[in-house]
């Protein structure tokens, strides 16, 4: 890389002299635009619970989403990823309560799409909500059969883009899915559900909070090594997204975000597609905790955020969406 100037004469503090000037020549910035909000339903009526070791996050019952969703809509938050916290008598084997028309998913994109048409929404696609060993494939002989647990994710898919769903997510990490999946919404008249594939998805530690959330963590057999990706790789997380954008994929996702940005700046750089990255819920309770104990200032969560941006993300799915919102607007 040149360098630009030389010092006395380049004095590069000059710029940084008072506030109206970093903002001035800032190279990155976040607006509401570039976020996406996870959020967990439950069933009950009239139910609000607090997620453990995820402060500040809760699951909703359908008929208090418009708790969450009120605010979503006011702060005009692009997208919403739902996901499910499953009873464990309706978990088996196979995780059939998938492919249950009237599951948790399907009764959430209803009342969203019927409630805040404005308002986009994305659903994972994989089994683990749904299975006892909590999963997100289909187990044969003690393995994820690759083969089998697609045939039941394209109809899973084909359920979510039946009952509204916009953006269909596979997070499952099989091989061929998107191609499979991409066909079968076309065959299904569904042309313009778009698929963000998890091309990206690191057999990671920092998932422990969300599996709590959505009650797959204690059923957990073994690990999900044999099919998220190993994190001491990068050249294959570049294969992977360049299978998937062939297959068929519209955006692509990097999960986890933050230990990740390596991963997000290469694809920005080398693949024309967008890319987004996913603050995890180990992410996310690591910078909250260290908020609530004082140990980390608020504006953390902004600097978080943002390195997503200089990564060259175009979007974050992120659980402080709100907090990030509402920093927004009073900056404004
Ligand atoms: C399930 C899924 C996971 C997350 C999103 N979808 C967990 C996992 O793969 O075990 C993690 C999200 C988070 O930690 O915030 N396929």
């Amino acid at each position: 890389m040149k360098i630009l100037g030389s010092f006395p004469k380049t004095r590069l503090r000059r710029m940084r002299k008072s506030r109206w000037i970093r903002n001035l020549i800032s190279e990155n910035n976040i607006s509401n635009n570039d976020l996406v909000l996870p959020i967990f339903v439950r069933e009950g009526k009239n139910k609000i619970d607090q997620i453990k070791n995820m402060p500040g996050v809760s699951r909703y019952s359908v008929d208090r989403l418009p708790s969450i969703l009120n605010q979503v809509k006011k702060y005009r938050i692009p997208m919403v990823a739902l996901f499910p916290y499953t009873p464990e008598i309706k978990k088996d084997q196979l995780g059939s309560e998938a492919l249950n028309e009237n599951n948790l998913i399907c009764k959430s994109i209803k009342f969203i799409k019927n409630n805040f048409p404005e308002i986009g929404i994305m659903c994972d696609v994989a089994l683990d909500p749904y299975t006892l060993h909590g999963h997100d494939g289909i187990v044969i002989k003690n393995e994820i059969d690759n083969d089998e647990t697609i045939k039941v994710l394209i109809k899973q898919a084909l359920l979510q883009a039946k009952m509204g769903c916009d953006v269909i997510a596979p997070s499952d990490m099989m091989d061929g899915r998107i191609k499979a999946i991409r066909q079968a919404l076309d065959k299904n008249n569904f042309k313009n559900v778009c698929i963000l594939s998890y091309a990206i998805k690191y057999a990671s530690n920092f998932y422990g909070p969300f599996r709590d959330a959505v009650g797959s963590s204690s059923k957990l057999k073994n690990d999900k090594k044999t099919y998220q990706m190993d994190f001491r790789n990068s050249s294959e997380a570049y294969r992977e997204v360049g299978l998937d954008i062939k297959e068929g994929a519209d955006m692509v996702m990097v999960k986890p975000g933050m230990i990740y940005l390596d991963v997000i700046n290469n694809i920005k750089n080398n693949f024309k597609v967008p890319v987004l990255a996913y603050q995890v819920s180990g992410e996310y309770s690591l910078i909250k905790n260290g908020i609530e104990k004082k140990i980390l200032k608020e504006d953390s969560i902004i600097e978080s955020i943002i390195s997503f941006k200089r990564a060259g993300a175009c979007a974050i799915v992120t659980y402080f969406a709100i907090d990030v919102a509402k920093i927004i607007k009073s900056a404004n």
